[in-house]
């Protein structure tokens, strides 16, 4: 369960130099299964900082939400899976039409040159807004309907998963069935600090409740011993993996 439950943690590179980028990689990529680049890194470093994760041996979560006209999403994310990405994700708010033409162009480029296919993530809502932020924006109906209905629109469309709050996943899970990837954020190891995390739980908890993938950042890199922090990390979601 050990190798399993390592393949299920995605530690998030929330650094903005290709030097600290460079020391996690070196320092993690055998204890964790994939590194998240986001928006920050990616700006500052580029395709470079993909290629040096590859090279290490680890495994990319390109993690840009692409929200935009369909034809362009598609292209980037045939892009991301040329860039060597495992999973990359759209915002579920683009509409289906997006969703189904970013994973129609990635099966096409998969059928044409035999190209691993990325898992495809969508982000319904961010676990930033409040149903207050929808309103601004014309969108009347609770976070808590949202979150269920885009997940399901997502997966109609093809997508392969969505990123979300671990108090999220029974209702995902219900919407959308057990072959949907459900990623989340959030999550503390009962004696890590809670930072600016607000409704977490622990590996353990996110995945008995059914998570795929645990995306994990400040719980590892500022633990006084980042590696052992990692491996106890994966030692709590094997615990749960085996009585799931
Ligand atoms: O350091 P921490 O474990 O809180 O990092 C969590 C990572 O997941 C960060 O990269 C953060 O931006 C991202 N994230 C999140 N909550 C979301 C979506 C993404 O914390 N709803």
């Amino acid at each position: 369960m050990t190798e399993a439950a390592r393949q299920k943690l995605i530690f998030a590179l929330d650094v903005d130099s290709f030097a600290e980028a460079e020391h996690w990689v070196k320092l993690l990529h055998a204890k964790v299964g994939l590194f998240k680049v986001g928006k920050q890194l990616f700006t500052r470093c580029g395709p470079e900082v993909v290629h040096m994760i590859r090279g290490e041996g680890g495994e990319v979560f390109l993690d840009l939400k692409y929200h935009d006209i369909p034809n362009t999403v598609a292209m980037a994310s045939v892009e991301a899976m040329r860039l060597g990405a495992r999973i990359c994700n759209v915002h579920a708010l683009g509409g289906r039409e997006m969703m189904e033409a970013a994973v129609a162009q990635v099966r096409t480029e998969v059928a044409a040159t035999g190209a691993t296919p990325p898992l495809l993530l969508a982000v319904t809502i961010l676990t930033s807004s409040t149903d207050v932020t929808l309103r601004e924006i014309g969108i009347d109906r609770p976070i808590s309907e949202m979150v269920p209905r885009l997940a399901k629109l997502a997966r109609d469309a093809g997508m392969g998963g969505v990123v979300a709050s671990p108090q999220e996943i029974a209702l995902i899970r219900a919407a959308c069935g057990p072959d949907f990837a459900i990623v989340t954020p959030g999550v503390r190891p009962a004696e890590a600090s809670v930072d600016d995390q607000k409704r977490i739980m622990t590996p353990g908890a996110a995945i008995a409740a059914g998570a795929d993938y645990l995306v994990i950042g400040r719980p590892i890199a500022r633990a006084a011993d980042p590696v052992a922090a990692a491996e106890a990390i994966v030692a709590e979601m094997a615990g749960a993996l085996a009585s799931r």
